[in-house]
């Protein structure tokens, strides 16, 4: 093979791609219903952009980007998530975005330099939404809510929803001190990796996947003991929310996450069709954001599902089935005259509305039966010089076996009594 696709990025065929219209089909009438509008930016930006929100300490900035100079000499970067666009061109185009609050959502490419694996690659596609200039914790419980709804609808209502609060700028630095205090005395015996976090994030060390850290931070203390009474009762009130509104969920006061624009509310989504390290979706509140990229202070919140992992989570539970058919039919041309009339024939039904194909290549009639097959057709119409004298058509019901002749004038009729 002269090409082959790059390491950790994918074609996705048309096997597949259904399951992902179907999936994005989904998406898009739910968050019509809560009142989201689409909005689609560029996949690459500046760098500072991403080094700015996500944060220069995480691993995405410090490992992941993939980061170009332009001829101009302009650091740019292929976005590794959609938050930070979205804000940049929430604050770019304001005044074409004139709701209080606005909500937005997106869907297509990421780019992580990740390890790639089952579920992890290095261009994957995020389903996205954002909820901007809203500071109620309901904000919080809609998201939540919204993800959850998703992923019912899709077919993966199973999945587990964990929440947690890591406060704001004003008590995250308190607990973080507490938390120093507590590994300080065995930092020695921590990972290489939670060494580091120590002094440059230390929340991220409660995010250590290695057992004997896992087993060291047993006894520390816990961000939701140590953060502000506000953040405590906007914390309280999105428990409530989410109550109320019958969304299952579990506390998890180790939860953190790799991006540091995070305020209040962190939650995350999995699903045990991806075994235990890779979450099928993520999100929480940034209220700093939008000040941070220079726009205005909002309260904003969101979250992101990985198409990637849920197109394995349904493959594993076969939870979506496949359309039966994809084409209404498929000419089946016996001889130059009917090839001719055939010709024009589909270009009529496919105009009035039907799916419809034919072979080009004057193969055999077996040949041609085969495509009909190969493209999922409902029918097969059959012509010959026979057909041809009548005015007729022979329907074969690919599924059913069975034929019909049917009138040349009345075939749309018929077509649609089949239901096409
Ligand atoms: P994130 O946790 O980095 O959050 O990514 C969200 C989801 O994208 C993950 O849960 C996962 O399903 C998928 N994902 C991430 N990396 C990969 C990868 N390398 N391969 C396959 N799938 C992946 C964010 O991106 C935030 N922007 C979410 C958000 C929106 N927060 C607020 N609003």
């Amino acid at each position: 093979m002269l090409f082959q696709s790059i390491k950790g990025v994918s074609d996705i065929l048309p096997g597949e791609v259904w399951m992902w219209q179907a999936v994005e089909a989904d998406a898009r009438g739910l968050f019509g219903r809560f009142g989201f509008r689409e909005i689609r930016t560029p996949i690459f930006e500046q760098t500072e952009l991403f080094t700015r929100s996500i944060g220069q300490t995480t691993d995405i900035v410090k490992k992941e980007m993939y980061n170009l100079v332009d001829k101009k000499g302009r650091s740019l970067t292929l976005r590794p998530e959609g938050t930070a666009p979205v804000i940049r061109a929430y604050i770019e185009h304001k005044g074409a975005l004139p709701a209080q609050v606005s909500k937005l959502y997106y869907t297509g490419p990421m780019f992580r330099y990740e390890r790639p694996q089952g579920g992890r690659s290095r261009q994957f596609h995020q389903i996205g939404t954002e909820i901007i200039g809203g500071n109620s914790p309901c904000y919080d419980a809609e998201s939540i809510n919204v993800a959850y709804l998703f992923f019912k609808e899709i077919g993966l209502g199973d999945v587990v929803i964990e929440i947690n609060s890591v406060g704001c700028p004003e008590c995250r630095p308190r607990y973080g001190e507490a938390l120093q205090s507590h590994i300080r005395k065995d930092l020695d015996k921590y990972c290489p990796d939670c060494k580091e976090r120590f002094d440059r994030n230390i929340l991220r060390v409660l995010d250590c996947k290695v057992p004997g850290d896992i087993a060291l931070l047993a006894g520390a203390p816990l961000v939701t003991d140590h953060i502000c009474e506000h953040c405590s009762d906007h914390f309280s009130k999105v428990k409530d929310t989410l109550d109320s509104l019958g969304v299952p969920y579990r506390l998890n006061p180790k939860l953190v996450r790799g991006l540091d624009y995070y305020t209040r509310t962190v939650f995350e989504l999995r699903h045990n069709a991806l075994g235990a390290l890779d979450a099928i979706g993520a999100g929480g509140r940034y209220d700093n954001l939008t000040a941070e990229l220079g726009g205005e202070p909002k309260g904003a919140v969101g979250f992101a599902v990985g198409m990637e992992r849920i197109i394995l989570a349904l493959k594993a539970r076969s939870a979506i089935a496949e359309k039966e058919f994809n084409l209404d039919l498929f000419m089946v041309s016996i001889g130059d005259a009917a090839f001719k009339e055939n010709v024009a024939l589909l270009n009529s039904l496919r105009t009035a509305g039907f799916g419809g194909d034919m072979d080009y290549e004057a193969k055999s009639i077996k040949a041609q039966m085969r495509q009909a097959d190969a493209h999922k057709a409902r029918f097969a119409l059959i012509r010959g010089d026979d057909e041809l004298k009548a005015g007729i058509v022979t329907a074969k019901d690919l599924k059913a076996g069975c034929e019909e002749k049917v009138n040349v004038g009345s075939l749309a009729e018929w077509l649609k009594s089949k239901g096409c």
